[in-house]
């Protein structure tokens, strides 16, 4: 079997929603410690729907194929439901992904997680806390990934 699908391989290829958006209402940036990696998530939100996402990211291609994939995910959707994506969803949309690559994924569900953060932040909107511990908890837990 090869080591991606082809849906990795067309998302990274042909990554969907690449670029900026001027005046975005949220705008999150993470990065990845051990490999160095960082994907930046814009969203245009109307209405308590993201109306618009794009992403750069400076990273590998399975971080690429997930951010591509993630903001496929989250366009059009309301904000409670791009809160719940999980990178679980992003690898199983992409048809899986090599276990050393899965923390790539984790950088997509962190960047859309933090960029609602910034909208909420912005707009004095509550949201539930617990959902970013979770989302450290996480990311530590993926940490111990070695490549
Ligand atoms: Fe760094 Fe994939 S996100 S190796």
């Amino acid at each position: 079997m090869a080591l991606y699908s082809e849906k990795v391989m067309d998302h990274f290829r042909n990554p969907r929603n690449v670029g900026t958006i001027e005046n975005a209402d949220g705008i999150g940036e993470v990065g990845n410690a051990k490999c160095g990696d960082i994907m930046k998530i814009y969203l245009k939100i109307d209405n308590d729907i993201i109306t618009d996402v794009k992403f750069e990211t400076f990273g590998c291609g399975s971080a690429i194929a997930s951010s591509s994939m993630a903001t496929v995910m989250i366009k059009g959707k309301p904000v409670s439901e791009a809160l719940t994506l999980t990178n679980k969803a992003v690898t199983e949309a992409l048809d899986g992904l090599p276990a050393h690559k899965l923390h790539c994924s984790v950088l997509a569900e962190e960047a859309i997680k933090s960029a609602l953060k910034d909208y909420f932040d912005k707009n004095n909107i509550p949201y539930d806390a617990a959902l970013y511990e979770k989302c450290d908890a996480c990311c530590h837990e993926h940490e111990g990934v070695t490549e």
